[in-house]
């Protein structure tokens, strides 16, 4: 049985005083079956680690290197001795915003193993490639070149992120996340074999919100969701942990 997982992404969002959100869904949800991850931006990462007694709470990008002339950067390392037990790699804004091919993202993921952490991999198609009808090859290529050999269901999670449903509202159909949810797991037990194939968590995010989660988590494959804007606040947040606990 893979156990759920409601993971927020804070993106470059987030003060001091937001941290009063951890208490807030802690609160509501302290007993729910599923896991809580939320990924704030790094400057308020050990601060909410040592607030949160049962969220998990994650890095939103790693370098590649453990340390060095790199300025900017955050080591994997560097993130678990702020108390995260989990990083993002290969967001669409990364790859957009800051270059970052699959090659790049698999050098981090390897990184993140060797550190402890566990990767939430993301990969999407861009609105163009859906139309272009290449959805399915851009997705294969993302999951071939971005995810190392060394990967498996305890320390990788795969989030699907289509780039045109990202903050704007759109969502794909329900036949269509499943199309793409069965296609990564049967690309997962190709490559790793059934059992670790089977035991990779997959993530569907874009646009997620309280009134659409239950019927995406309904979709096949579908065992949680990566939330940018609904994850900022505990009363966004809420419904879609809610959903998930009784899906
Ligand atoms: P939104 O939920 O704001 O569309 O963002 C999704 C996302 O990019 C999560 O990583």
């Amino acid at each position: 049985m893979r156990r759920k997982l409601a993971a927020g992404n804070w993106k470059m969002n987030g003060r001091a005083p937001d941290l009063d959100q951890i208490d807030a869904l802690e609160a509501a949800h302290g007993d729910a079956g599923v896991d809580i991850l939320i990924c704030p931006p790094a400057p308020l990462l050990s601060r909410m680690a040592e607030r949160a007694r049962k969220i998990a709470v994650g890095g939103q990008d790693c370098h590649a290197n453990a340390s060095g002339a790199h300025t900017g950067d955050t080591s994997a390392d560097m993130l678990v001795d702020a108390g995260a037990s989990h990083v993002i790699l290969g967001h669409s804004e990364r790859r957009t915003d800051h270059g970052e091919t699959d090659d790049d993202v698999r050098a981090k993921a390897r990184a993140a193993f060797e550190a402890g952490l566990i990767a939430v991999i993301c990969v999407g198609e861009t609105l163009g490639e859906r139309e272009a009808a290449n959805t399915l090859d851009i997705i294969s290529g993302q999951l071939a070149g971005s995810i190392p050999d060394t990967a498996n269901g305890t320390n990788m999670v795969v989030a699907y992120e289509p780039v045109w449903a990202i903050g704007t509202g759109l969502v794909p159909s329900t036949d269509q996340i499943g199309e793409v949810h069965d296609f990564i797991r049967s690309k997962l037990e190709a490559r790793f074999g059934e059992g670790v194939g089977r035991s990779v968590r997959l993530l569907y995010g874009g646009s997620v919100k309280g009134s659409n989660a239950a019927e995406i988590f309904a979709v096949s494959n579908v065992d949680g969701a990566l939330v940018g804007g609904a994850s900022l606040t505990a009363d966004a947040f809420s419904p879609i942990i809610t959903a998930l606990d009784a899906s």
